[in-house]
């Protein structure tokens, strides 16, 4: 065990990446996105979700997945945006437990197929395409065709593209329209505020069963400027303080400490 835990009484690491999906903190403002994405997956519509680096985007989805009941939805997670159309189709075929075949053609016809099966025994493939900024154009101009099915007058899955503000900006554009007129749920998850940073970190101690503060509050507020509303960036700083005072032998990280770490000037 790390000695900044044993420092601590922490009986895990409380900023880690692993955290269980029915563990994930969950304010009223990502309750939210994830009552509209069941929402939208319900309607079988498709989604697009922003937001910045590091702000819970796939935390997001993962919160769904504990959500969504396995016996209605079949949820297919692709994490490679960047494939082309044909290797997408292959790691979907893949995903599906379907036996990948070698053309493109054949590989979507697979795909779409299937989606009918899984229409008849009344379940809604959920394909969650993540980092979909990075989407390549073919593989674009090419999804709202495996949203068609019976001359376009029905909604058998769910889309969900996932990715950085940059992806809406692709959408929009005017050779992307047929796509992005058929995204009817277009959420975001929006920066966090110092109230959000104080009650995530608070949140997370007490997973590791810390339930006395060990931020300062002014701590709090300068760490949340250097993270920057980057979640990710908070599990980095809120470690390396964690550390740093405990190798200062304190018990409470204040702002000297938050400020060493951040490198911002501590000018109080
Ligand atoms: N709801 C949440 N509950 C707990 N931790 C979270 C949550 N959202 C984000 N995090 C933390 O922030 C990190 C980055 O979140 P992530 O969802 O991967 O961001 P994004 O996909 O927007 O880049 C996660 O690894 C996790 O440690
Ligand atoms: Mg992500």
């Amino acid at each position: 065990m790390s000695a900044y835990l044993r420092h601590f009484e922490l009986t895990e690491a409380p900023f880690s990446k692993e955290i269980a999906d029915d563990d994930l903190w969950m304010p009223p403002s990502k309750t939210d996105l994830v009552e509209e994405l069941e929402e939208a997956m319900s309607e079988r519509a498709s989604v697009m979700l922003v937001g910045e680096p590091g702000v819970g985007k796939t935390s997001v989805l993962r919160a769904l997945r504990a959500r969504l009941s396995t016996s209605n939805f079949r949820l297919t997670y692709c994490h490679n945006a960047t494939l082309g159309k044909r290797d997408f189709y292959r790691q979907l075929c893949i995903a599906l437990g379907l036996r990948p075949v070698a053309s493109a053609g054949g590989l979507f016809s697979a795909v779409s197929t299937h989606v009918e099966e899984l229409a008849r025994e009344r379940q809604t493939p959920v394909f969650l395409l993540d980092e979909a900024h990075l989407m390549q154009q073919d593989l674009l101009n090419n999804l709202h065709i495996l949203l068609n099915y019976e001359w376009d007058s029905r909604a058998l899955l769910s889309l969900v593209m996932v990715g950085l503000p940059e992806l809406q900006d692709r959408l929009r554009l005017r050779h992307n329209r047929s796509l992005y007129t058929r995204i009817h749920y277009r959420l975001h998850v929006g920066s966090t505020t110092v109230d959000d940073t104080e009650a995530y970190l608070l949140y997370r101690l007490k997973r590791a069963d810390c339930d006395r503060p060990v931020f300062a509050d002014d701590a709090v507020a300068m760490l949340h400027e250097a993270a920057g509303s980057c979640l990710r960036e908070v599990d980095r700083l809120a470690t390396a303080c964690l550390k740093g005072a405990s190798r200062r032998k304190k018990k409470l990280v204040d702002r000297a400490i938050v400020a060493s770490i951040a490198a911002l000037p501590d000018d109080d």
